[in-house]
């Protein structure tokens, strides 16, 4: 089984194209144009204009030499109400697109939903909604009927836990709801959603198919045994919630979900692989003289390099976190998103040095037993990042969000090399 190197990109992020060939607004389409929500007041209208641009990055992409364009699809393109039959013009850029990829040898995986919900389904309801699961389901199943036979993988779902919690809890992200734990429903409707998807999508395509989920290793910040239990809880709940139950191993003690008889089962369809973002490790503690609102404070973590975002640098928690799901549920696995800010351009070796020390640390897990199957760098261009717009730059590409130009950087040619390297001594 050789190696799989890639890249991976967004709808949302990268498409702009927001109200063409009959697409309609999804939550983000909504939740970018209130004011306040996004730090510098961008959107994701124009984006990187990949939608019309996107044989330039499939020209980058065969440039650099990956085995894999990791992409997600936009619902609101091939539904635009979130329901009923397929609209040809949306689902047809997708088409356009996974052919233009297979012409140059590079796998599609796709990924059916990465956090941008019809805004016709948030309003009767969103994921807090069980319907939405079914109504999933059916979306899945009509891009499987159009794609289904080119698909290099299927990803049903990105981040539930992150959408449930930035999303639903915590009002970060889109739709912008802060209902702290009254949030969790949204976890499970998009897990049962998932479960769904798997058996429309295994009646109807021979591809693989996987889950990306958000991997953390949680540290201890503090002696006291509330710390520790604090920090066990957190673990659970970001960790564990959206992938215990996809084993057949329920939700983990304390979590109380709208579990209704079947749902376990039907969540728990056999999966071909497991996705695994990671990004970096998380500093908890107990809860100090707060709000009371959340049984643990998440703190900084002192003694690592940060990048723009301010997320600590931790390669060897990608081992960690790769060790732990190969211990915990022996599964193939592949590192859907790896990557970090930084402003550096042309020079940007920060990147460069990143990356090497996170595929270091993919060599590492490998060589303890870890069945990694692949290496998927977030991103191929600077691209909208969420609440941060266009402050944050995780591309090996340079964008010029004004002119839309990109430009290669330093990390570019630095991983065309690592890929073209490898593969001499495959
Ligand atoms: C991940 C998201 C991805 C991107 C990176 C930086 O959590 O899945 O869309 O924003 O973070």
């Amino acid at each position: 089984m050789s190696f799989l190197w890639g890249v991976s990109a967004t709808a949302y992020q990268m498409e702009g194209a927001i109200a063409e060939d009959g697409k309609s607004p999804s939550v983000w389409d909504t939740f970018v144009h209130e004011p306040g929500r996004v730090i510098d007041e961008t959107t994701g209208d124009v984006a990187a204009d990949h939608y019309h641009r996107y044989g330039e990055d499939v020209a980058l992409m065969a440039e650099l030499g990956v085995d894999v364009y990791s992409l997600s699809v936009a619902w609101t393109r091939v539904q635009p109400d979130g329901t009923g039959p397929a609209n040809p013009a949306g689902i047809g850029f997708y088409d356009r697109l996974v052919d233009a990829l297979l012409a140059q040898g590079i796998s599609p995986f796709v990924t059916l939903y990465h956090w941008d919900l019809p805004q016709s389904l948030e309003d009767r309801g969103g994921w807090l909604s069980r319907d939405t699961a079914y109504r999933y389901a059916d979306y899945a199943a009509l891009v499987a009927d159009t794609l289904g036979d080119r698909v290099g993988m299927w990803v049903t779902l990105n981040e539930p836990f992150v959408h449930t919690v930035f999303g639903y809890g915590l009002g970060m992200h889109a739709p912008g709801k802060m209902l702290l734990f009254e949030a969790l429903p949204a976890a499970h409707h998009q897990l049962l959603g998932h479960g769904l998807a798997v058996a429309a999508l295994r009646q109807r395509s021979r591809a693989p198919i996987t889950i990306t989920n958000h991997y953390s290793p949680i540290r201890v910040v503090g002696e006291r045994d509330e710390d520790r239990a604090a920090a066990a809880f957190y673990d659970a709940l970001h960790n564990r919630v959206c992938t215990d139950p996809l084993f057949g191993r329920g939700y983990p003690d304390g979590f109380d979900l709208p579990v209704r008889d079947g749902d376990l089962e039907t969540i728990a369809a056999p999966l071909d692989a497991i996705g695994v973002d990671y990004y970096m490790p998380t500093g908890v503690s107990a809860p100090g003289d707060g709000d009371g609102l959340l049984p643990f404070d998440l703190v900084e973590l002192p003694g690592y390099e940060q990048t723009d975002f301010g997320w600590p640098v931790d390669p060897d928690g990608l081992r960690e976190v790769l060790m732990r799901l190969h211990r915990e549920y022996a599964m193939p696995m592949y590192v859907m998103e790896s990557g970090c800010a930084y402003a550096d351009h042309p020079d940007d070796q920060r990147r460069i040095d990143y990356h090497a020390a996170h595929i270091g640390a993919v060599r590492a897990a490998q060589a303890q037993g870890a069945d990694v199957r692949g290496y998927f760098v977030w991103t191929l261009v600077d691209n909208f990042e969420w609440a941060e717009g266009f402050t944050k730059r995780f591309g090996l590409v340079h964008l010029d969000p004004d002119t839309l130009v990109r430009t290669p950087k330093r990390s570019f040619h630095w991983y065309r090399e690592q890929i073209s390297n490898n593969r001499s001594v495959r």
